[in-house]
């Protein structure tokens, strides 16, 4: 049995760092553990110009923590949210500025502060032709927002009605289907061409979906999308550990404070970032499958991106701790995923 594990440095290609006081939190966790992030746009309001994720980077920048040698090193990666109003000029501004790789569309009210997002795909059709051109990644929240569909199925009716002519009809785009949750998405991105690809969070390899109604219902097992059966689990967790590159590592930790998700109108999202690459490790471990960690976690993605992988080394070591059962933030709580609970896998000291 393996003690003790050293990977070249992971990347995160989707988190969510938020703004203000939130923000210096979450990102500490972030910059102790991966060495870049794709970070999502969603802010209220969101970010949607090359400006306003200059303004968002340097804030990101400034909230690095000071003392620790990995905070000067860690690299946001900006993305914008892409709108109906969103025109190819502004692409190619946010393109021409270096550290905007890849811009969001979030089907408009499919998931938190998205409201402002895409009401039909053909809207962005001529930033979609520029993002083509110029070499920008589209991410994806693939969900319909149709409320005729089962909030279950919403995923594979996105598949169905949205990326399948996508891809036809933008050959070139490099896509990333984010967060992916069913069966039905790995066979689509197997059978995909090579650039289209798909980030898997570790909640969604971790959880199935009776973890949400686990002796009353249970907000911090609440995300977008939903997390599935455990068919669609075993799917996903396939095709994380088997070494096929088009999947990789995208924690999508997304906090919120402990009064927003247990709410009568409880926000989706589930706060990984505290242990991002432990959980992945465990996730790994359980099945079989340590030695595949590295290429998911630190070689897929920037080979999809078409940037170099890292350098440095990070070191998780078998020594099991128990997860807070809150995180401070500003006078309020954040909770973490398996708060309370014990994981078998510790960052090293750096
Ligand atoms: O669960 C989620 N939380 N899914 C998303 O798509 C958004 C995210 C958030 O921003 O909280
Ligand atoms: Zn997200």
């Amino acid at each position: 049995m393996k003690n003790s594990l050293s990977l070249d440095r992971p990347d995160d290609w989707h988190v969510h760092l938020r703004d203000g006081p939130m923000l210096k939190t979450v990102l500490a966790h972030t910059a102790a553990r991966f060495a870049r992030a794709i970070v999502m746009p969603n802010l209220v309001p969101p970010v949607t110009s090359a400006e306003l994720a200059g303004d968002y980077r340097d804030r990101i920048l400034q909230a690095l923590p000071k003392s620790s040698a990995r905070g000067a090193q860690f690299e946001p990666l900006m993305t914008l949210f892409l709108t109906d109003e969103t025109t190819p000029d502004q692409i190619t501004a946010a393109s021409a500025t270096g550290f905007v790789p890849a811009c969001k569309l979030y089907p408009a009210g499919a998931t938190t502060h998205s409201d402002s997002g895409v009401t039909a795909i053909e809207n962005i059709h001529p930033a979609l032709e520029a993002m083509q051109d110029q070499g920008v990644v589209l991410l994806l929240h693939g969900e319909v927002t149709d409320p005729a569909v089962d909030a279950f199925d919403r995923e594979t009716e996105f598949i169905r009605r949205v990326l399948m002519p996508l891809v036809e009809q933008f050959p070139r785009l490099r896509i990333v289907l984010e967060h992916i949750t069913t069966r039905d998405a790995v066979e689509f991105i197997r059978a995909a061409p090579d650039n289209v690809a798909a980030t898997i969070t570790a909640h969604h390899l971790l959880l199935n979906r009776n973890a949400m109604f686990a002796g009353g219902f249970q907000p911090h097992h609440y995300c977008l999308p939903l997390i599935k059966r455990e068919k669609h689990r075993l799917a996903v967790l396939d095709a994380a550990t088997s070494g096929h590159p088009r999947f990789f590592l995208g924690t999508d930790s997304a906090p919120h404070t402990r009064t927003a998700k247990e709410s009568s109108c409880g926000c989706a999202g589930i706060y990984t970032a505290h242990a991002g690459l432990e959980l992945y490790a465990g996730a790994f471990e359980q099945a079989g499958a340590l030695d595949r960690l590295e290429a998911f976690a630190s070689h897929f993605g920037p080979d999809f991106y078409g940037l170099p992988r890292n350098t440095d080394k990070i070191t998780l070591e078998r020594k099991p701790w128990t997860v807070p059962e809150s995180i401070p933030v500003n006078g309020e709580e954040l909770v973490p995923l398996c708060a309370g609970g014990e994981l078998a896998w510790r960052l090293a000291d750096q």
